[in-house]
């Protein structure tokens, strides 16, 4: 079947459909010939969005939900990059859960992310009870004092081979000054050093086949919840750590109990801010190359 259908009474054989698609659109003899089908298109919508006529149908989306977008953009480059400079990394939060309807405005926000070919395969795992946050909390710590007895021991095998002024030497101290910092201020007890009482913990999480792009894709929608959760007044920090244990301590992974193929690619803990940054920070300047 194919997916795509042009209303010749309302076409203006403008080519803009053409353009915009990847090929299964095409133009032959002044007419625009759609060759779409299940196994050729991405489901972009691209074709729909830039038909100024609405002549041009996709059967395979919801018709209903192309929106007439405002244009020029009404934020000025100056108001977002303004925007993009005050979101900060969170670790202090108000004992306050975050409204179901916002943690759903959030999981809406990432809908409308990138993915690689359009795949749209990210999952979420939304964590709010605090004993379940505390338990993967816990984990996390377990998977760091197992990462600590590896790492040192693999100092102690660099230190025999007389290897201490190798790069895998400075890495793996780099390493064991990371863990042994997080682990510190766990014994401290003075705070919990993985998610830091947050009322929220979302994990993005996709398949863990070779295929397409999902590690990408769950950073993405990662981001993309947490530049709009600002406009909600919620604020957020990546959890690395839980990633990691994640990945590499299987306790961790199965506690989410998660699909048997999905892999964790990014985590967040979010929540309303116990405390405000009242200024920007500079940055060290991006190595760029200009050819
Ligand atoms: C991929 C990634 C993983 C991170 N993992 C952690 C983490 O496990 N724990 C933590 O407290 N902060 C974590 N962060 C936050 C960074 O430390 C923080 O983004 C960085 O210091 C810059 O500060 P800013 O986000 O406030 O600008 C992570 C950030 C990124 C991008
Ligand atoms: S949805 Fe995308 S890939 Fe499919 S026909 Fe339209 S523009 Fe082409
Ligand atoms: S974009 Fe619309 S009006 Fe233009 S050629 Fe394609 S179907 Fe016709």
């Amino acid at each position: 079947m194919n997916l795509v259908s042009i209303d010749p009474n309302k076409c203006i054989q403008c080519g803009e459909c053409v353009t915009a698609c990847l090929g299964l659109i095409t133009e032959k003899d002044g007419n625009i010939v759609p060759e779409v089908h299940e196994d050729n298109c991405f489901f972009c919508g691209h074709c729909v969005s830039v038909c100024p006529t609405d002549a041009l149908v996709h059967h395979g989306l919801n018709m209903k939900a192309f929106n007439d977008i405002p244009w020029p953009i009404s934020f000025s480059p100056t108001d977002f990059l303004q925007f993009l400079r005050e979101r900060r990394s969170h670790r202090s939060f108000q004992k306050k859960k975050i409204p179901h309807d916002h943690l759903e405005l959030l999981i809406e926000a990432c809908r409308y992310a990138p993915t690689g070919s359009n795949r749209q395969k990210t999952h979420i795992l939304v964590v709010q009870e605090t004993e379940r946050i505390e338990k993967l909390a816990a984990l996390t710590i377990r998977y760091l004092y197992h990462l600590r007895d590896l790492i040192e021991k693999k100092l102690a095998r660099l230190r025999s081979e007389e290897k201490e002024g190798s790069e895998s030497y400075k890495q793996s101290m780099e390493a064991l000054n990371n863990c042994n910092n997080v682990l510190k201020r766990n014994e401290s007890g003075l705070v919990e050093p993985i998610f830091f009482n947050a009322p929220a913990v979302m994990i993005f999480h996709s398949h863990a086949k070779r295929l397409g792009t999902p590690k990408d894709d769950c950073v993405i929608a990662a981001h993309t919840v947490t530049l709009f959760a600002r406009t909600l007044g919620i604020e957020s920090c990546y959890s690395g750590a839980f990633v990691n244990a994640a990945t590499y301590y299987p306790p961790a992974l199965e506690e989410l109990h998660l699909p048997s193929d999905h892999m964790v690619y990014s985590a967040l803990f979010l929540g309303y801010p116990g405390q405000r940054y009242l200024k920007t920070v500079d940055r060290e300047p991006i190595h760029v190359k200009w050819q």
